[in-house]
């Protein structure tokens, strides 16, 4: 496995596989990998014939200082993990390789509708952030496809979009959500939660679930709404959102009728740690 600190130094390495017309798979992460990341790697290890994993928490991503902060980070643990898995190249710059300084890195999209919501509600600025990296990113690794997980569905639309708009000439894989054994979603976050924050929060799990009991025993999107909103509010949690949307649009919805595709979506506070989670349900 090659470790890069600079963008020459990538680029030189995936010359030969692109004059040889090899596939290179991309995994853009911030770190603090887990199973759900390497799940990511596994697929890309499978599909293309160079893996190349980025390590970088990414600055204009934070919507607050103190998240950007906190956000846990192990370099040396990460490397030990990619290593193992059989990653080929890991990509961990420094922020002026990633934005130099006097250029405009931006990327000027409207994202419309689909960054208004959830996430975008909730953390302004944060969808703005995610696409100017991962262009960025796919800037400098050129990649054939780019592997994305299901558990940041809004940012896996976010990015799709982004590639759309921009005519890029990659694929987009969303790969499914990797889970505890209690079904809490991997986070780099729940480094942060406590035992018993961990055992409490596979609620959050639980919601989906039954909010896809809920939608099949005819239940409204508002109706189904409400009851998982009950049911996340345990003492030290608080949820931002529970919301039932387009899976195409991310529209909240108010009936399912005729529609492709439901996906219910939610943030939830578990002390001062926020997580995040969605299902896909089949109205
Ligand atoms: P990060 O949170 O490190 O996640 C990197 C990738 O791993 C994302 O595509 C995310 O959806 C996926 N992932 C995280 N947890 C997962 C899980 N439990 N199961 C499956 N996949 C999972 O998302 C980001 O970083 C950043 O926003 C990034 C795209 C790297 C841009 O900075």
């Amino acid at each position: 496995m090659y470790l890069f600190k600079n963008v020459s130094g990538l680029r030189d390495f995936l010359e030969p596989f692109r004059t040889k017309s090899r596939k290179i798979g991309f995994v853009p992460t911030m770190g603090a990998l887990h199973e759900g990341h390497l799940s990511l790697i596994r697929q890309s290890l499978e599909s293309t014939q160079c893996t190349v994993c980025s390590i970088f928490v990414n600055p204009t991503q934070f919507n607050q200082a103190e998240d950007l902060e906190k956000y846990p980070r192990n370099p040396a643990k990460d490397l030990q993990m990619l290593y193992e898995v059989g990653c080929h190249a890991v990509f961990m710059p420094p922020v002026g390789e990633v934005y130099p300084r006097g250029i405009d890195t931006s990327v000027a999209i409207d994202f419309g509708q689909l960054a208004e919501g959830l996430e975008g509600r909730f953390r302004p600025g944060h969808f703005q952030g995610v696409a100017q990296v991962v262009n960025r990113l796919l800037s400098i690794v050129e990649p054939q496809q780019l592997f994305m997980g299901q558990k940041d569905y809004q940012q896996y639309l976010i990015v799709r979009h982004m590639v759309r708009a921009l005519e890029l000439p990659v694929e987009v894989v969303m790969s499914p959500t990797v889970r505890e054994a209690n079904g809490l979603a991997m986070s780099s976050r729940n480094a942060r939660l406590s035992a018993a924050q961990r055992n409490q929060a596979a609620i959050i799990y639980k919601s989906l679930q039954d909010a896809c009991q809920w939608v099949k025993q005819g239940l409204s999107p508002e109706q189904v709404r409400e009851k998982a909103l009950q049911q996340l509010g345990i003492p030290g949690f608080r949820p931002d959102y529970f919301e039932v949307v387009d899976g195409l649009t991310m529209q909240p919805l108010d009936n399912f009728d005729g529609l492709g595709m439901a996906v219910a979506c939610t943030a939830v506070w578990a002390g001062e740690v926020r997580l995040i989670d969605n299902t896909i349900l089949q109205p």
